[in-house]
């Protein structure tokens, strides 16, 4: 199933601590940007990728897809304040044949797999949206002033990751929606569904992590290194 996918890495990583934008980091010498941009370049099924930055960050940005022979980035769209704006700013950059798949994905997310990828894809096509999530681990509460006002029933929580797939004029008509009734949302997908519309969940994978606190680059860097031992072997 072919798609476009918009990969949001304008972010701040201020719950990462590290002073700079998280997805230039590195794991093993390399950018996590660049680790994010490989499993698309290397996706026969990914048609185009337009790559969300800040524009303080064009430089760095362009000089490591130089760098690193990325092809498919077609457009760089500037990032906005919030992540929302961030996507529709490069949805805004992709043309509007309304039939086509187009994925959101985080920059800080490296661990996607192109299986992952071609299951929520197909999943969007029959459906208009989709979404890959795992169960959670931990029981959830909801919490107010430090205090639980409510524990939720562990059964029926999912984790939502990205990417997130949909059918073009799906996503575009969710996120005009949710610009003129002002709804803050923190994953596309919650946008279809204030439309009322159905969104499938596909179940990924624990190791498709969010890099967000500096744990998760501890994490992050094990995972590269059994990634290269395994190609070495
Ligand atoms: N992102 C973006 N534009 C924003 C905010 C976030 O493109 N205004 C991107 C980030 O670069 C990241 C993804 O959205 O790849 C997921 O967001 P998050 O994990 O919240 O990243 P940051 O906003 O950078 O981190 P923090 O919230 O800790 O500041
Ligand atoms: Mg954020």
């Amino acid at each position: 199933m072919n798609y476009q996918v918009v990969i949001v890495a304008a972010g701040q990583g201020t719950r990462m601590g590290a002073e700079m934008n998280k997805v230039l980091l590195t794991l093993h010498g390399i950018p996590v940007i660049i680790y994010t941009l490989r499993v698309f370049e290397q996706d026969p099924d990914c048609t185009g990728v337009v790559l969300v930055i800040k524009e303080s960050e064009r430089k760095t940005f362009c000089e490591l897809i130089r760098r690193y022979h990325i092809n498919k980035v077609t457009e760089l769209a500037e990032g906005g304040r919030e992540r929302q704006e961030s996507v529709y700013n490069g949805l805004a950059k992709l043309g509007d044949s309304q039939e086509t798949i187009v994925m959101v994905h985080d920059g800080a997310r490296p661990f996607v797999t192109r299986n992952q990828i071609a299951r929520v894809a197909e999943a969007a096509d029959r459906c208009g949206a989709a979404l890959l999530a795992v169960r959670v681990k931990d029981t959830i509460k909801q919490v107010a002033c430090h205090s639980v006002s409510k524990t939720l029933e562990r059964e029926s929580l999912w984790a939502a990751q990205t990417p997130q797939a949909f059918r073009m004029s799906v996503i575009m008509q969710a996120h005009r929606e949710g610009r003129v009734r002002h709804f803050k949302v923190t994953d596309d997908a919650s946008l279809v569904e204030q439309l009322g519309q159905t969104v499938e969940v596909v179940e990924g994978s624990y190791r498709n992590i969010k890099l967000t606190t500096p744990e998760d680059m501890i994490i992050a860097e094990k995972f590269v290194q059994e990634e290269e031992k395994a190609d070495a072997n």
